[in-house]
């Protein structure tokens, strides 16, 4: 549309701007007094050393079109009114004609994204903050799937580390089989907080926890026995929460898998001069790409977070061979991802560029950084739970006699817990409250599902099959149809930024833009343009349903 517009201002003004270049100057109005799109005069100006204001007038009699209704100049602006029913037409149109491929770029075809997310780490809670990785990194996935990559979906459980020791330590001393079947990741976070009030008085069982870690890293039989099993059971008990947020990987592949590709890796840095040692340790010096040293080995001889993230790109990156690597880590790990890519870069692997760390706002309790040291583990199946219990009693009070109670119960809790999280801004810091997250009125998930179910009774109230689309000229009518033809573009823009928030807050407008047509038209009216006006109503139940999805929510056809 813009494109032919541009065209079109492009012979009004002999060629002295490129079709291109116009369609970039095309601006939006905020308020559809200002036309649905204005030009303004100044690049003109420069060209023609003319006064822009003068040129706008000028060009008010040159733009004719079949989508033009009329143009009027304001100050050094041509404002652009467009014929609503033509427009309209082409727009519902093109949406019924597309369904579920509308806005979907092909940019990706052929290329492969690997996306880092969730990597909760064993035995201990899913914190707030996996949870917007999940989500987050989840919505990415989709988003780029619609363009047309394939992805690879690692969940890089943090499965390693001196802290097995302390939970191998502990449960030798105080553990019990059955309670940590029982509960698992209850279980051993006890364990873990228990083994550190413990060692206060008695410091010998950090010597201990060292020598089961090493144990452990020698393939000993009962200890590589226990880890297996707390990771298990801790992969077990993730698998609930996952299974309720519809979330799924194509690799569990977490730190321990990299454990024998690591020697090779130190190797590399060793025959490519790049180590140094200090105190003891390894370590790749960073000081001119202004970073701190890279910390490879310890002085113990064990391998380190880094030196398995760095393992990890090697092996993703001979894997799959990927175009692009996204890693959706809170932002505490910004330095750790650049000295990963300021390591492979020294290493020769011009690929690291293409490797993105991809941040979020952390969640914050009374303004502070939550923390499951201080007893402030917000249980996030407990919250997903509470949130399902609440959506069930709503419907047992709105609509007690709907099929499929359960299912819709668990869409719309989990749906509400979703977008809670995904229509902030990525880098938004959120105050955790529960209250906000089981809002289901305003600007939440459950009123964009729940316009989606509406305009699904409508559709089948009307039990009309196919729609004989005409257009449409009334201004609710215009905006919906106008909000449907931006949803390529947020989908270009979502992805390039990394940012499902961009379509949360779009489908709220376009669920906000529905619901006034909604209560200003009588959509069923028996008339000459009822079959456009549902054609309408088809487009919006298309576009609300692929953008629930994108952010991995459910659309109920009827709640
Ligand atoms: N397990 C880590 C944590 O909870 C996140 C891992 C992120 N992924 C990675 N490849 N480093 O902080």
């Amino acid at each position: 549309m813009k494109k032919t517009i541009s065209s079109c201002i492009q012979v009004a003004i002999d060629n002295a701007l490129s079709e291109g270049e116009i369609r970039r100057l095309l601006e939006t109005p905020k308020t559809s007094e200002h036309g649905d799109l204005s030009f303004p005069c100044f690049a003109l100006a420069k060209i023609y050393k003319e006064n822009p204001n003068l040129l706008a007038k000028d060009l008010t009699g040159k733009l004719t079109h079949e989508w033009i209704d009329h143009v009027e100049a304001v100050g050094p602006y041509v404002n652009i009114f467009f014929n609503k029913k033509a427009i309209s037409q082409l727009i519902i149109q093109a949406v019924l004609h597309q369904g579920e491929n509308y806005g979907q770029s092909g940019s990706g075809k052929g290329k492969t994204i690997v996306l880092d997310y969730s990597s909760p780490n064993i035995a201990k809670p899913f914190s707030m903050g996996h949870l917007r990785s999940t989500v987050i990194g989840h919505s990415l996935a989709l988003i780029a799937e619609k363009h047309g990559y394939d992805t690879v979906k690692i969940n890089h459980l943090g499965d390693w580390g001196t802290q097995f020791g302390k939970l191998i330590t502990a449960y030798k001393h105080w553990g019990s089989e059955a309670l940590i079947k029982k509960e698992p990741i209850k279980e051993l976070l006890q364990l873990y907080v228990k083994f550190h009030q413990k060692a206060e008085e008695h410091p010998h069982l950090h010597e201990e926890a060292r020598a089961w870690f090493r144990k452990l890293e020698l393939d000993d039989a009962e200890a590589k026995q226990l880890w297996s099993w707390f990771r298990d059971e801790s992969l077990k008990e993730f698998e609930k929460t996952y299974q309720l947020l519809g979330v799924s990987f194509d690799s569990n592949y977490g730190e321990a898998f990299y454990n024998h590709q690591m020697n090779a890796v130190v190797d590399t840095l060793q025959q490519s001069d790049l180590l140094s040692t200090s105190d003891g340790a390894e370590i790749v010096p960073l000081s001119d790409e202004n970073l701190p040293p890279c910390l490879i080995k310890k002085s113990d001889g064990a391998t380190l977070y880094t030196t398995r993230d760095i393992t990890a790109a090697i092996y993703r990156k001979q894997t799959y061979q990927f175009d692009e690597a996204l890693y959706i880590v809170g932002p505490e790990q910004s330095i750790h991802f650049q000295q990963v890519k300021a390591v492979l870069s020294k290493m020769g692997h011009s690929w690291a560029t293409h490797i993105h760390h991809i941040p979020f706002g952390l969640y914050l309790q009374e303004g502070k950084k939550m923390s499951t040291r201080k007893g402030r583990v917000i249980l996030l199946e407990e919250v997903l739970q509470d949130a399902i219990q609440l959506a069930s009693e709503n419907i047992e009070q709105k609509n007690p006699h709907l099929k499929n109670k359960d299912e819709v119960a668990k869409a719309v809790g989990v749906g509400a817990i979703i977008f809670h999280d995904l229509k902030n801004e990525r880098m938004k810091q959120i105050e955790f409250s529960l209250e906000d997250m089981l809002t289901f009125e305003g600007e939440t998930g459950p009123y964009v599902q729940y316009t989606q179910a509406r305009a699904q009774s409508i559709l089948h109230k009307s039990q009309q099959q196919t729609y004989k689309i005409e257009g449409l000229s009334s201004e609710y009518a215009w905006q919906v149809a106008k909000l449907l033809s931006l949803y390529p573009d947020k989908l270009v823009l979502a992805h390039e930024k990394s940012a499902p928030s961009i379509i949360a807050k779009y489908l709220i407008s376009l669920a906000q833009s529905f619901n006034k047509y909604y209560a200003n038209e009588k959509i069923l009216h028996k008339d000459e343009h009822l079959s456009s006006r549902l054609g309408l109503v088809k487009a919006v139940t298309i576009i609300l349903t692929d953008g629930l999805h994108l952010l991995g929510m459910k659309a109920p056809q009827e709640m």
